[in-house]
């Protein structure tokens, strides 16, 4: 989707940079995904002027977070893209509390705080993203959550309309889930952390690193794991036990390494990929009676 030139000028006046034609397979982990508009959010407080102006003039958006847990559709796509500039993202830490800017990523937050002495996110180290995007998703890795650090959310409510501030207690945190909406924008976050000697963190973050070396493929293009464990289960051992691991469609495989992990080995499309995620389904259904559901969020036409 274009913005044309009257709307481009309003929005330059908001302080938003405007990036035509981008593809998004070069925004997202999977390397796939189609072309649109990016509008760079580079003032937090006009960005409830730029979502109304945007609605008055019928353009449907989406917010791009670190790319790194979805997988968009292919071709033209009818929505543009808003997202926060990604450099010099702002963080601080005062005694054990923490404030980050929602466009830093989550390996550097994890490891700033640590060298100031406070530990606690050592699994996440790994986990590609932004720190957005781990809050909306409540992103986790060898037994940590972020939820469990969060004290204080600044976001954009869709439902508003406004910038707020939400305490830990008014948000809900499960396992790959957060009662935030969809169309809520994080801004920044306050962590309350342990305080742990860096030496010790960077113990548990090599030893969490190891283990995720020896069992994913770090190499590869891919959204992490594809589905959500079933209760008590794991997704990745059914389709390991289906023999699906290096299964193809087109250009996405279920990868050989871990199962869950389905990558992108040439030029997949969306529609391969979508293809790939049904028939394992399919297939974990049929075999285990088991409906997995996504973790990797579709962003379809
Ligand atoms: N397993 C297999 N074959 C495979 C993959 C796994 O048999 O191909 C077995 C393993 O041997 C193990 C069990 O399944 O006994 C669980 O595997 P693993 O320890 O790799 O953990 P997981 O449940 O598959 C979860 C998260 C990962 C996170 C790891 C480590 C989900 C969907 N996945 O994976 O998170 O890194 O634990 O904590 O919750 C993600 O969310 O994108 C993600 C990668």
């Amino acid at each position: 989707m274009r913005i044309s030139e009257s709307v481009s000028g309003r929005l330059k006046e908001l302080g938003v940079e405007l990036r035509p034609a981008i593809s998004l397979a070069d925004h997202t982990s999977l390397g796939i995904g189609g072309t649109t508009d990016q509008l760079l959010l580079r003032r937090f407080e006009t960005i409830p002027d730029v979502i109304r102006l945007l609605a008055d003039e019928n353009i449907p958006h989406r917010f791009l977070g670190g790319g790194t847990n979805l997988l968009v559709a292919d071709g033209e796509l009818p929505w543009v893209v808003l997202h926060l500039p990604t450099s010099q993202t702002g963080m601080r830490v005062e005694g054990n509390e923490a404030f980050v800017d929602a466009a830093a990523d989550l390996g550097g937050m994890v490891t700033f705080c640590a060298k100031r002495d406070l530990g606690g996110m050592e699994g996440l180290v790994g986990v590609p993203g932004s720190v957005g995007g781990a809050l909306r998703m409540n992103a986790g890795a060898y037994g940590t959550q972020i939820g469990t650090w969060v004290k204080e959310v600044e976001l954009y409510r869709a439902s508003t309309g406004q910038i707020e501030t939400v305490r830990d207690d008014e948000i809900r945190f499960d396992y790959r889930h957060t009662s935030f909406a969809v169309d809520d924008i994080m801004l920044r976050v306050k962590l309350v952390l342990p305080s742990k000697p860096f030496q010790e963190t960077l113990a548990g973050i090599r030893v969490c690193n190891e283990k995720r070396r020896a069992s994913q493929p770090l190499n590869q293009k891919s959204a992490g794991c594809i589905f959500k464990n079933p209760p008590g289960g794991s997704a990745g051992r059914m389709i390991d036990e289906l023999k699906l691991k290096g299964h193809r469609v087109g250009g996405a495989a279920v990868s050989d390494r871990h199962a869950n992990f389905f990558v992108n080995v040439g030029q997949a499309t969306c529609s391969d990929m979508l293809k790939l995620i049904d028939e394992v389904r399919a297939r974990v259904q049929s075999a285990y009676g088991v409906e997995l559901e996504n973790e990797v969020i579709l962003w379809r036409n």
